[in-house]
């Protein structure tokens, strides 16, 4: 008998999930990376196809979707805009309707939330936004599994978020409304979040200062200073974002079990000290790995919605 195929649904965002959709995520994460842990074979994906795009460099998020189709039993597709027509002007309507008749799901990463909405709204097959500048959901699903993993539900929690009003902060915003945390937010004032990816709401508090934003956190979170695309202003960020540092005092001002994550790549001695990225409370190497699994479930929730073994 031929494997049962979901509805076709995308994950362009977090906000694409319900709360409810989300736990189901999470608890097949759990599932899928124990039985990985004890090299139990689960194949529920032969015969299916990754086709990702990459627009913009990656480590995690290449090896982890990658490996991950493998152990699912599926294969994989590595397109770069510099070695296919994409980066020669083909539209992304074109390239949309051609790639998804050949494949069974397709993960982005690229710049604009609006490109990767445009191959969404053409494609046959589910896409899965592997970064925008907009947002980050895949990241968020690890970090909230991780999350989950170490200190059970997040739901009453308080999560900070410190530094740049990036697509991980973003994503965090439409994290802390679909699952029922707090999040704490400090950017620098010339930085601030853009009210509308961060609408104001009872799970969003933006704080003036970093120490404000971590206290009483279970969590606290940054990221680069300069996201990808955003390299021309190097300087000024530099300059801009010095005092929004996790650094020892900041966690002292969490909870005195709160963790700490980023997603990765960090730069040490810039948003985050090596005592506090390679310190104790850091769970930034589990976090890393838990891409690998969200996304397995991710996958398997897609093509093969709730049915599944
Ligand atoms: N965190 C993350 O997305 O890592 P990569 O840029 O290496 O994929």
């Amino acid at each position: 008998m031929p494997p049962m195929t979901a509805p076709l649904r995308h994950f362009l965002q977090l906000a694409d999930l319900s709360g409810d959709e989300l736990q189901h995520v999470f608890e097949r994460t759990r599932l899928i990376k124990d039985r990985f842990k004890r090299y139990e074979f689960y194949q529920p994906l032969r015969d299916r196809t990754l086709a990702m795009v990459f627009e913009k460099a990656s480590t995690r998020t290449r090896v982890s979707f990658e490996a991950g189709m493998y152990q699912l039993g599926g294969s994989v597709i590595h397109i770069t805009t510099g070695d296919s027509q994409l980066g020669r002007s083909e539209p992304i309507e074109d390239s949309a309707r051609v790639i998804s008749r050949m494949v069974d799901i397709v993960m982005i990463r690229t710049f604009e939330q609006a490109k990767i909405e445009r191959f969404a709204r053409y494609s046959r097959v589910p896409v899965i936004n592997g970064l925008t500048n907009e947002f980050h959901p895949c990241q968020i699903l690890a970090d909230v599994f991780t999350f989950i993993e170490q200190r059970g539900t997040i739901r009453g929690r308080t999560v900070a978020w410190i530094g740049d009003a990036n697509n991980m902060a973003y994503t965090w915003v439409q994290a802390a409304a679909l699952l029922g945390f707090t999040l704490q937010v400090s950017t620098p004032p010339a930085y601030p979040l853009d009210p509308r990816l961060a609408p104001a709401g009872a799970h969003l508090k933006v704080c003036d200062s970093p120490l404000a934003a971590a206290h009483g956190a279970d969590l606290v979170t940054t990221d680069v200073w300069t996201s990808m695309g955003f390299e021309a202003q190097n300087e000024a960020r530099r300059r801009a974002f010095a005092d929004w540092r996790v650094d020892a005092r900041v966690m002292a001002a969490a909870r005195h079990d709160a963790l700490f994550m980023h997603c990765l790549p960090a730069h040490r001695g810039e948003e985050v000290t090596a005592e506090v990225l390679d310190g104790p409370q850091s769970v930034v190497w589990d976090e890393a790995e838990n891409r690998l699994h969200v996304q397995k479930a991710l996958m398997e929730y897609l093509l093969l919605g709730r049915d599944v073994a």
